[in-house]
């Protein structure tokens, strides 16, 4: 039998999206172990359902949606809210990749990059605005990446994402402090998962094992940008918002 002794999270329900793979996977999976509730979101029931049931403790819910705007997203939220009550806090890992040369980049692509990633966390945040739906000293933390702040060729679109969320966490931070909410984002380097695995195809074993050795300490893995959540998301960051940590094994010191 496992124990687990850190329960800090005990008695509050979470939203994570994106929460049937990779680093959204592996948050729920951290914080249901820390005692939360987790409500996880993802667009496909089917591995929304395995990810359920890898969850320690009782009373998870499973919300399928595909996120692509802020008004979709703000009233699918407060849906969630009326079903479950208030939540404590928010981790919103839902978000595709994009590695396009900018001349083949049409709106098409860039509504798909910013829609799930961008405009469904503004929609999150405006639904977390409004009354009952957050308890005073809650947390929002949404996923960025190194790409927000390192150019890429082929990487426009995925880069202009990631830097506004890390621009929209700043002025949400000023917004929610009144209430002690706090919002932060999370700059991830290259981290192992389904969509690391769908880029590494697309390059050479030379080039990948060259995009490593750029991470000092390697690849990393989903806990590790789990671990980063789940403190942002708990009691132990109280005095950290409107921040970007970086989380990169080391990618963006050189
Ligand atoms: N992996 C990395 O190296 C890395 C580095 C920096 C930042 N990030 C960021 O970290 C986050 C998670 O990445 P990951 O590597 O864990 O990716 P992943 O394994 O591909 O998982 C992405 C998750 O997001 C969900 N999702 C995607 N688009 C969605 C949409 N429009 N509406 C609702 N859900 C959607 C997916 O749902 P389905 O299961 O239905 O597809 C899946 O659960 C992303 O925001 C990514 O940009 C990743």
């Amino acid at each position: 039998m496992t124990i687990h002794s850190d329960t800090t999270l005990a008695g509050g329900t979470y939203l994570v999206t994106g929460a049937s793979s990779g680093i959204g996977r592996a948050t729920a999976e951290l914080l249901a172990r820390r005692g939360a509730r987790v409500i996880a979101a993802g667009r496909d029931a089917a591995r929304l359902d395995q990810a359920l049931a890898g969850l320690a403790g009782a009373g998870h819910a499973a919300a399928v949606a595909a996120l692509q705007d802020a008004d979709g997203a703000a009233d699918w939220v407060k849906s969630l809210v009326e079903a479950h009550g208030p939540l404590q806090g928010v981790f919103h890992g839902a978000g595709i990749e994009s590695i396009r040369p900018v001349r083949l980049l049409r709106q098409q692509q860039v509504n798909e990059v910013m829609g799930g990633s961008l405009f469904a966390a503004l929609g999150i945040a405006r639904a977390l605005a409004g009354r009952g739906a957050m308890p005073d000293g809650a947390s929002l933390v949404f996923m960025s990446s190194v790409a927000g702040s390192a150019g890429q060729a082929g990487m426009a679109a995925y880069s202009a994402a990631k830097a506004a969320i890390d621009g929209m966490v700043r002025s949400l931070a000023c917004e929610f402090a009144p209430r002690r909410i706090r919002v932060n984002a999370i700059a991830a380097g290259a981290v192992r998962t389904p969509m690391h695995e769908r880029l590494a195809r697309g390059g050479t074993e030379a080039s990948m094992q060259a995009y490593e050795a750029q991470h000092l300490l390697g690849f990393g893995e989903p806990d590790d940008v789990a671990q980063a959540a789940a403190f942002l998301l708990g009691p132990g960051s109280r005095w950290v918002t409107g921040t970007t940590m970086v989380v990169d094994g080391g990618y963006l010191c050189r």
